[in-house]
């Protein structure tokens, strides 16, 4: 049977056989391929990218990581995209069952480009539109199946000045290309300050709200029960916290009721870490 992280047409994995399978290498045999995806970093054109494996035991597993990962080496790289915008990208790569999966970060992180060798996307116009998807049962256990991941990232893309292009890939599969210039210096700031990333107002957060938001970074979503626990604080304490950050608009809620960090509450993490 196939599955959605497992076998896709033409690749060189035994029919049947997961993507999640341990890695069996026999003495001198190549390992099974394992589901993993690759990060390349170019600190400049004239240099070999650097690169690193990520890996997850789950497809939920490793869209976590590749996501928090993207965003980190991005950010350092110096770029600004928010990480709800990779993260609906990275989801996308189910569509492709993972399938030789290259996430390149460039531009010092203002272009992250993310290729695969899956099905590809036959029409590119309508996927940009809410509802139109192809999300199997299956898929929907991981992701939300309902259509609204390249709209919503090409919306908040745009809303800062960014974009998102949608092209084949060479033999087949996807390239999905993000573009957002680091945030410009505020009109009030000399015309000298360069492309200094834009003076952030804070909101006076605690330092609790504050772990709120980095576990939310780290975990994509939580409920009260998720903050709770993690943070080691009662249940009523968690949902307040909750609350109080969706209503500063750091936060958003989902149809099931867990939050998600806007773009302005990445913003606002990235502050913080920054000091
Ligand atoms: N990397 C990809 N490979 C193949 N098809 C893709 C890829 N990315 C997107 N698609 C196609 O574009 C459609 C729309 O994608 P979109 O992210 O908007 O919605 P979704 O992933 O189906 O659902 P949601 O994002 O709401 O979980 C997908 O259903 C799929 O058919
Ligand atoms: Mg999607």
């Amino acid at each position: 049977m196939k599955t959605f992280f497992g076998n896709t047409p033409g690749r060189a994995i035994a029919a049947g056989a997961s993507a999640y399978e341990p890695t069996v290498a026999a003495a001198g045999q190549p390992a099974v391929r394992q589901a993993a995806a690759r990060i390349a970093v170019y600190d400049s054109l004239t240099s070999s990218p650097r690169v690193e494996d990520v890996r997850g035991d789950s497809p939920r597993a490793l869209i976590e990581a590749l996501s928090s990962r993207t965003y980190q080496l991005s950010h350092e790289a110096g770029g600004a995209i928010p990480y709800t915008v990779i993260r609906e990208v990275v989801e996308n790569f189910i569509h492709a069952y993972f399938s030789e999966v290259v996430v390149s970060v460039l531009d010092g992180g203002a272009t992250i480009r993310f290729a695969d060798q899956g099905p590809g996307i036959t029409d590119k116009e309508r996927a940009f539109q809410p509802g139109f998807t192809t999300a199997s049962d299956e898929m929907k256990h991981v992701i939300k199946g309902v259509g609204s991941g390249l709209p919503v990232a090409k919306e908040c893309l745009g809303f800062s000045g960014g974009s998102i292009v949608v092209e084949d890939n060479l033999d087949r599969g996807t390239v999905v290309t993000l573009r957002m210039a680091a945030p410009a210096a505020p009109a009030t700031e000399p015309a000298d300050a360069g492309d200094r990333p834009a003076v952030f107002e804070l909101p006076s957060l605690t330092t609790r709200q504050k772990q709120v938001l980095s576990l939310t970074m780290e975990l994509g979503s939580v409920g009260p029960s998720a903050v709770s626990r993690e943070l080691g604080v009662g249940l009523s304490t968690s949902y307040r916290d909750l609350a109080a950050l969706e209503d500063s608009g750091l936060m958003v809620s989902d149809e099931s009721g867990k939050r998600a960090l806007t773009s302005y509450g990445v913003q606002c993490l990235d502050s913080i870490f920054k000091g």
